[in-house]
């Protein structure tokens, strides 16, 4: 797996998203669409990102019956992306399904990796609320676990978890960690940190970026320098 750092366009609308990629002039950066764009524009959205040249990895975190999920996974296939998520919370059948509507007639598919709990569950509320009595870093790499064996490609995770995730599920397993931070910057409402130079050190294979880089007075400035950080 190539390194790269994938840019969050966490923007409520198609005119945003362009104002900020046409900044990018001859460079095609990778790019992350959530729910909130994907939401508000619909698949043309991808085409059009996909049409300028861009990777896309659309981060719409499916949970769903096995069927429901394989069937959407069927479609996002079809729009092309390069990669795509789900929850690990929806079971290995689930992901084993997802994995089977994504991939093409030509054996061919994007790259699937696994939600394992969502940063925003601490314990706390992972106990009192989904009644999982587990140390929650046991959770998220039995989760990690599962999307191995379910045959994805890898997990979102912190950086910080990025060599645990490696450890237990091989280094071919890609990591791809948001929470990225210049060492001079604003964390903002991101606490566990890591800069683009420490997230290369401790083995992550995709950084997702988003403010670091859309909130700067200059995003182009901002993207070259994860870039040489991270990859080199
Ligand atoms: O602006 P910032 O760099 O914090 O953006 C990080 C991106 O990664 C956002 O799109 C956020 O939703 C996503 N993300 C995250 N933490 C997770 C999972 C996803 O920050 N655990």
């Amino acid at each position: 797996m190539g390194k790269d750092v994938i840019i969050a366009c966490d923007f409520a609308s198609a005119e945003e998203t362009f104002k900020f990629l046409d900044k990018f002039e001859g460079k095609k950066p990778f790019v992350k669409i959530g729910m909130e764009l994907f939401y508000a524009e619909g698949p043309s959205i991808v085409r059009e990102i996909k049409r300028r040249g861009h990777k896309i990895f659309l981060d719409l975190k499916l949970h769903d019956i096995p069927n429901t999920v394989k069937k959407a996974m069927a479609v996002l296939s079809r729009l092309d992306v390069d990669m795509t998520n789900l929850h690990a919370g929806g079971t290995i059948p689930m992901m084993q399904a997802a994995l089977e509507g994504l991939t093409r007639p030509d054996g061919t598919r994007p790259i699937l990796i696994a939600v394992t709990q969502l940063t925003s569950t601490d314990q706390e509320t992972m106990t009192r609320d989904l009644l999982i009595d587990a140390p929650v870093a046991e959770v998220v790499m039995h989760y990690a676990g599962n999307a191995k064996a379910a045959g994805l490609d890898g997990v979102v995770c912190s950086p910080l978890e990025a060599g645990k995730v490696h450890e237990k599920c091989g280094a071919g397993f890609v990591t791809v960690t948001p929470g990225v931070r210049f060492a001079d910057g604003d964390k903002g409402d991101q606490k566990r940190v890591m800069t683009p130079a420490e997230a290369r050190k401790v083995g992550s294979d995709y950084i997702v970026v988003g403010r670091p880089i859309t909130a700067a007075a200059d995003p182009v400035a901002a993207y070259e320098r994860c870039v040489n950080e991270f990859v080199g």
